[in-house]
């Protein structure tokens, strides 16, 4: 009997998910170029299991059910066409080649436009929850032809996480060609705003209020019992509570303030740039990793430049509290921006995106999963239409009633001087979306002053241009 699946790849994110695949009913033929990887695997976990090795891409294929379904988990960029090129001679119109890695979506548009025609089905497939999701159950966010979806979603439903709200798997159709790396690469962005976002609210009761890490700890981990819980604040309060073996320290303090990034939450910068989707609070989160990895910069700097150091005098648990709704507040903020950055490209690329999916397949699995998703789920479900998240009564009430506490985090940030670039901007995003009126006007006005680039004007139709004069 043939394999239900074949794999390409056997890094832990590859091996994970070949055994997710078996343990869930289904046998899998897997290939990797260095054989004695494969070897090892195959002797190792995957021994006793219904799981077999190739020495080549022409065994591979020869040992797979057709039309052939072969996931590809190979590192994001040229390994991807390398691998697609060796192995199309062996396939026949019809098989699925699916890539399961970070891909940048411009590349799977690519690789799906030249496959497809073809005669093959090129499925670009987020998917999210690092090594254990993918061993136990990840969030999978697939794009391609729907017949190539319907061909692999008996096998995704079975490996994908469950939510614990109603027990459906944290997967759906994302919509054609790159629709799926686009919607995982959003994921990323809202990934680093959230990431930042806890960064800043830690920052600020560490280095302002003097809070240490084991206080930190049962902060975070009171808060993951309440409208915050989430794999992201649940983690924070474990790394705060981990004591370094060698110094005896929180291992937190021990670790370099440098942040590094393999690219994802940057892509969606660059193309919320280009699409022109205002995103603020994750290119702030973006731009602080960027600003971390100035390192010996400011190192120097801090000698030289100065501001407010002091330390909060105020009353902690108030302070405590109030950073509890504004990190709520921001979160929603940034999941505003998220989805509002979706709803654009969805147009943009004719994606055809539904909204409440999206929010659905990433309550459970994902790096980014938390209650407040069913809540964004169900947000959706009122209003598939809905223009900004932000426009849903129990959204706007949510961000309307803490945003008393965003402001006092923000200026209690800013009095001390430490930096709260996400939070910021989520606050400014916030007023910058309901300001009627925004100072573009003199915008405008200037650029018709030294370059004629005219304007608009509110009282009557058609384009003008004023002579200025000189300054
Ligand atoms: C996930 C993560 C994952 C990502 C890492 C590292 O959803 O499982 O987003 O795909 O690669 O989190 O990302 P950075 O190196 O860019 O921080």
């Amino acid at each position: 009997t043939k394999a239900s699946i074949g794999l390409v790849g056997l890094g832990v994110m590859g091996r994970n998910l070949v055994l997710n695949i078996e343990r869930n009913g289904f046998s899998v033929a897997v290939y990797n170029k260095t054989q004695s990887k494969m070897h090892a695997f195959l002797q190792g976990e995957a021994a006793g299991k219904r799981i077999t090795g190739s020495d080549s891409y022409t065994s591979l294929v020869e040992q797979l059910e057709r039309p052939r379904r072969i996931l590809l988990m190979v590192t994001a960029g040229a390994a991807v066409d390398g691998v697609i090129e060796e192995i199309k001679p062996h396939l026949e119109p019809g098989d699925i080649l699916i890539d399961g890695g970070n891909s940048f979506f411009l590349d799977t548009e690519r690789r799906s436009v030249a496959l497809t025609a073809e005669g093959f089905h090129f499925v670009g497939m987020g998917v999210s929850g690092g090594e254990e999701g993918a061993l136990w159950g990840p969030s999978i966010m697939p794009g391609g032809s729907r017949e190539s979806w319907e061909a692999l979603r008996p096998i995704l439903e079975k490996i994908a996480a469950k939510a614990e709200e109603d027990g459906a798997p944290c997967v759906a159709y994302m919509g054609p060609r790159g629709a799926g790396h686009y919607v995982k690469t959003v994921h990323n962005g809202i990934e680093y705003a959230d990431m930042q976002l806890i960064a800043e609210i830690y920052d600020l009761l560490s280095r302002g209020a003097g809070l240490s890490a084991a206080e930190l700890a049962d902060v975070f981990a009171a808060w993951n019992q309440g409208e915050l819980r989430s794999y992201l604040i649940e983690i924070t309060a474990a790394i705060l509570r981990r004591v370094d073996e060698w110094t005896g320290q929180p291992l937190v303090d021990v670790i370099l303030d440098e942040a590094q990034q393999k690219g994802t939450g940057k892509w969606t910068s660059q193309n919320a740039f280009d699409i022109g989707a205002p995103i603020p609070t994750i290119n702030a989160a973006v731009e602080s990793r960027i600003l971390s990895g100035l390192k010996s910069e400011r190192v120097a700097a801090s000698r030289v430049l100065h501001g407010p150091t002091g330390h909060y005098t105020g009353n902690r648990s108030e302070l405590i509290e109030a950073a509890r709704a504004a990190l709520y507040a921001g979160k929603v903020l940034a999941y505003a921006q998220g989805m509002s950055l979706l709803r654009t490209a969805s147009q943009e690329y004719q994606y055809n995106f539904d909204l409440a999916e999206i929010a659905r397949i990433w309550r459970a699995g994902c790096i980014i999963r938390a209650s407040l998703l069913g809540n964004i789920t169900n947000a959706y479900r009122r209003n598939p239409g809905l223009t900004n998240l932000l426009l849903d009564d129990a959204f706007r009430e949510a961000v309307e009633t803490r945003q008393g506490a965003l402001r006092r985090v923000v200026q209690t940030a800013i009095e001390l001087g430490i930096p709260a670039l996400a939070l910021s901007s989520a606050l400014a995003y916030y007023d910058a979306y309901r300001s009627e009126r925004l100072p573009a006007n003199l915008t405008q006005a200037q650029r018709d002053f030294f370059g004629a680039h005219t304007y608009r004007r509110v009282d009557r139709e058609g384009i003008f241009h004023t002579e200025w004069g000189s300054a």
